[in-house]
């Protein structure tokens, strides 16, 4: 018997975010090939500026329960993950990155010259322009978008958390007071234990457009 794989496609368009779930533990060699896609996901300069917390336990969850105001994701699924930007790690050492892609014969040493002193350039005008939070935060969540469609492909469900206080999220995972690391986003995984309708999208002409943003009837789409 042959057995088709979901597409890509398939869980773009099956992914819902589900407020309930069974308590069923998700396996742990699961977890682990979940967490590895989401770590696959680009980072601005491969910059790799962001990590998971994988939160388990019933301490950890409960917390994050307090922290996002009593949603029942925190409480009842088996896994709540934190996204945290980690907005100064662009001055760490980067050689493991480096030498990776070296290693790999991505990357040469005159790249890797250059590739170093650009990002840190990069990366110093941003520190200027009070951006450093916004761009790390994006690295985390294209990291989340990736690990909601893995998910989807494993028969997990999912649910993207924004509603949460930021303090009280980074007490629970023993960060409280550090300015250099940003919440970008929770995100709940198990299996889930209702079925949500898709909502639905506005048409594509409402939100995809040609060349320039707002032109009338320049739209995406050709007739
Ligand atoms: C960045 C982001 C933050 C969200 N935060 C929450 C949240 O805190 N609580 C919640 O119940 N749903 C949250 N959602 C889920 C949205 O309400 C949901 O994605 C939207 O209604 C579309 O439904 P769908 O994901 O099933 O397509 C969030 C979604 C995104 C993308």
């Amino acid at each position: 018997m042959t057995t088709h794989a979901m597409t890509v496609a398939d869980a773009i368009r099956t992914r819902r975010t589900v407020r309930h779930y069974l308590p069923d533990p998700i396996p742990e060699t699961t977890l682990t090939s979940l967490l590895d896609l989401a770590i696959e996901a680009p980072t601005s300069w491969n910059l790799q500026d962001r990590s998971i917390v994988v939160v388990t336990g019933d301490e950890g969850r409960e917390g994050l329960t307090w922290a996002t105001g009593g949603q029942p994701q925190p409480q009842e699924a088996p896994v709540v993950l934190v996204f945290v930007a980690e907005l100064r790690s662009w001055q760490d050492d980067h050689s493991d990155v480096y030498e990776q892609a070296r290693g790999n014969g991505a990357w040469s040493d005159d790249f890797i010259a250059m590739f170093s002193a650009a990002s840190k350039a990069f990366q110093e005008g941003l520190d200027e322009r009070g951006l450093l939070r916004e761009y790390a935060v994006k690295d985390a969540v294209i990291a989340a978008s990736f690990l909601m469609l893995a998910a989807t492909e494993m028969g997990l469900a999912t649910s993207p958390m924004n509603g949460w206080d930021e303090e009280k999220v980074k007490k629970v995972i023993g960060i409280d007071g550090r300015d250099d690391l940003a919440i970008a986003l929770l995100v709940s995984v198990g299996y889930a234990a209702e079925v949500r309708p898709h909502p639905g999208r506005r048409a594509p002409e409402r939100n995809i457009v040609r060349e320039r943003y707002g032109d009338p009837g320049n739209t995406a789409r050709q007739e």
